[in-house]
């Protein structure tokens, strides 16, 4: 796919990996529309560094009717959808028997990239990119104490990208990527000696700069020949650790 002039819709724009992506897509010559959920501030430094064309969109993914209004200003505005990020997602950790965080990231990690997926299909016009940002956490031997809601969520990602891609065949083409350890305020979480020691866990020593996901997005995106893969970018880390 050339994505010169093409509408693509990335959720959670508004810091880290997201916020990476809009940039890539949007130096690649795409019109982005971008969601926030809470952070309106950083909602406005990514506008700022996106091109003409391009839009931040308030949107909370545990609300059906939210999402749905973010799609409308998609048709209203463009009339079509080429690509779409389902980047955004609750990713706390805590008490494994929490069923509140449960619901949280069930609810936000995978119904609401089901919604937006349902309310996108009808713009691709049987010709479209989705790809979901999955984690390392989803399917390899590598686990996080208080991740479980999370890791849970994640495999639920990878495992409906592949049934979504068996269901979509050759019409939209659905992709996940896998990251390991990323460096962004998702990690602010922790106390920094937390993030210091697991960046040793990776082979490469060192987070992942969100730059580098990006770049892998833009390579599945533009790629038509795979579909329902989940590429890992973890600098080793699952090596590492098995
Ligand atoms: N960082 C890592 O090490 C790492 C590793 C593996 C996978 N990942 C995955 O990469 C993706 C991005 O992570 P990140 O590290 O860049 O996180 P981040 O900087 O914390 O960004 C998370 C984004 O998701 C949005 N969001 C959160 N809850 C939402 C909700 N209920 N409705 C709508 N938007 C919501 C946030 O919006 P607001 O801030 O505006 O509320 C924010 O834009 C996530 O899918 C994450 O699971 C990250």
């Amino acid at each position: 796919m050339d994505l010169k002039n093409k509408v693509a819709v990335v959720t959670g724009g508004s810091s880290g990996i997201g916020r990476a992506i809009c940039i890539a897509l949007a130096n690649e010559g795409c019109k982005v529309v971008f969601t926030y959920n809470s952070s309106e501030k950083g909602a406005e430094e990514t506008l700022k560094k996106l091109g003409k064309n391009c839009f931040k969109f308030k949107m909370d993914l545990r609300n059906e009717k939210e999402i749905e209004k973010l799609f409308e200003f998609v048709k209203k505005e463009f009339g079509k959808l080429d690509i779409l990020v389902n980047n955004a997602a609750y990713n706390k950790a805590g008490d494994i028997f929490n069923l509140e965080i449960w619901k949280e990231a069930l609810i936000s990690n995978v119904v609401g990239i089901v919604a937006t997926i349902k309310y996108s299909k009808p713009l691709m016009h049987n010709s479209g990119k989705i790809l979901n940002i999955s984690s390392i956490y989803a399917e390899d031997k590598v686990a996080w104490q208080g991740k479980a809601a999370y890791s849970a969520s994640k495999a639920a990602v990878d495992n409906l990208t592949r049934t979504f891609a068996k269901e979509f065949g050759s019409k939209i083409l659905i992709n996940a990527i896998a990251p390991g350890y990323v460096d962004t305020s998702s990690w602010d979480e922790f106390p920094k000696e937390v993030k210091e020691r697991s960046k040793m866990e990776l082979l490469i020593e060192r987070m992942i700069n969100p730059k580098e996901i990006a770049d892998m997005a833009i390579a599945v995106i533009k790629n038509d020949a795979m579909t329902g893969e989940v590429v890992v970018v973890d600098g080793g880390l699952s090596l590492k650790t098995v």
